[in-house]
């Protein structure tokens, strides 16, 4: 089965073509960030707007680049949430449209099993079940996963997500947006000894995590830092580095305690913050120290991107999932409603 998958939620318009046979046939992205960058996070209008500028062109450009015409594809995947109505709406009027037109199914596709399921497409995918870490934006969850649409919450944030916490740690620090790429770059340049920002809800049992308190210790330590001048390039590198190092231990330690209340050794990390390198290497080097494994997508497929809807559009449609003409978007949606797609045990 060739799956058309198109992703719209956010600030990123993704287009690609799964084989259920031959793998990824080709994936085109195009970002915003230099849209919504003068005003420091997404504008939802322009979004949208660009959104429908940009779509239909990347349709034509993947299905060139697959050497395919539109009848060679035999269904349509559309994030249908969570994220921006209006985006999400853009993608969903417009993969309904073009499924309607070539005559195929067309399924409505959730966001963060799009990045659950994202390492998928490597050449060394995780075996069922395992615990995922999902960080992006909008969403800190660590989840057990059986299979497709076996999925159970076994934490959260209470607050930020671990992605808005560094894009607001990189506001505080005047730097552009997105934050968690220019944070990351800074803090490889830090005095890491300086500062010792707070690792939150780490002493409590359980699996969930906040952000605030430290997202509130970053900017009194800006404001100490600044006083009444500016700060200065060294003082953001530290600052930077401090921040990162919390936010990252914070998430290995509450990976590696999830790992061993569920008595598991696999480990999926994906969404944004799943890019950064630092928070790879010490996954590795804590889950090497028990026998464990980390898997994650390749860097372009751990942001959004077409390619994730399309796989995981391609495992609901195999699974059967069928969808009537009308068209929805959940701008919210909580991936625990998911239906599970039955497997070969069941
Ligand atoms: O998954 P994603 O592309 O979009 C959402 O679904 O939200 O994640 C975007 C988030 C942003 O908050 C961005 O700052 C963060 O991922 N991010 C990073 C890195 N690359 C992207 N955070 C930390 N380090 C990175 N290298
Ligand atoms: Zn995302």
């Amino acid at each position: 089965m060739r799956v058309l998958g198109i992703e719209t939620s956010c600030d990123e318009t993704g287009v690609a073509i799964y084989d259920s046979e031959a793998g990824l046939l080709a994936h085109a992205l195009y970002s915003q960030i230099a849209l919504h960058a003068e005003f420091g996070g997404v504008v939802p209008e322009l979004a949208s707007r660009d959104h429908i500028r940009k779509l239909l062109p990347l349709v034509s450009q993947v299905l060139a680049e697959a050497q395919l015409v539109a009848t060679d594809i035999d269904a349509v995947a559309y994030t249908e949430g969570p994220g921006l109505a209006g985006a999400l709406m853009v993608g969903a009027c417009t993969g309904r449209s073009l499924a309607y037109a070539w005559g195929v199914p067309a399924v409505g596709v959730h966001h963060m099993e799009g990045h659950l399921l994202a390492p998928m497409l490597e050449v060394d995918p995780p075996a069922f079940p395992f615990i995922a870490l999902l960080v992006s934006g909008g969403h800190t969850q660590l989840v057990r996963v059986e299979g497709i649409g076996r999925y159970r919450l076994l934490g959260e944030s209470l607050d930020d997500a671990a992605g808005e916490a560094f894009d607001k740690a990189a506001k505080m620090l005047g730097l552009g947006y997105p934050g968690g790429p220019a944070v990351a770059k800074l803090a490889a340049t830090g005095d890491p000894k300086r500062f010792t920002f707070p690792r939150p809800m780490v002493n409590r049992p359980g699996l969930d995590f906040s952000f605030s308190g430290l997202k509130t210790f970053t900017l009194n330590t800006v404001a100490d830092c600044r006083g009444d001048g500016v700060l200065s390039v060294k003082d953001q590198a530290d600052i930077a580095t401090a921040f990162q190092q919390a936010v990252v231990d914070t998430l290995v330690i509450k990976c590696s305690r999830a790992l061993q209340q569920e008595n598991l050794s696999r480990l999926v990390i994906a969404g944004g913050v799943s890019a950064n390198i630092e928070l790879r290497q010490k996954l590795e080097e804590k889950l090497s120290k028990f026998g464990g494994k980390v898997y994650y997508p390749r860097p372009e497929f751990c942001t959004d991107n077409g390619a994730m809807i399309a796989y995981a559009g391609s495992c609901r449609l195999m699974g059967g999932a069928s969808e009537g003409l009308s068209l929805k978007v959940r701008p919210r949606w909580p991936m625990d409603e998911l239906p599970p797609v039955p497997s070969n045990q069941d």
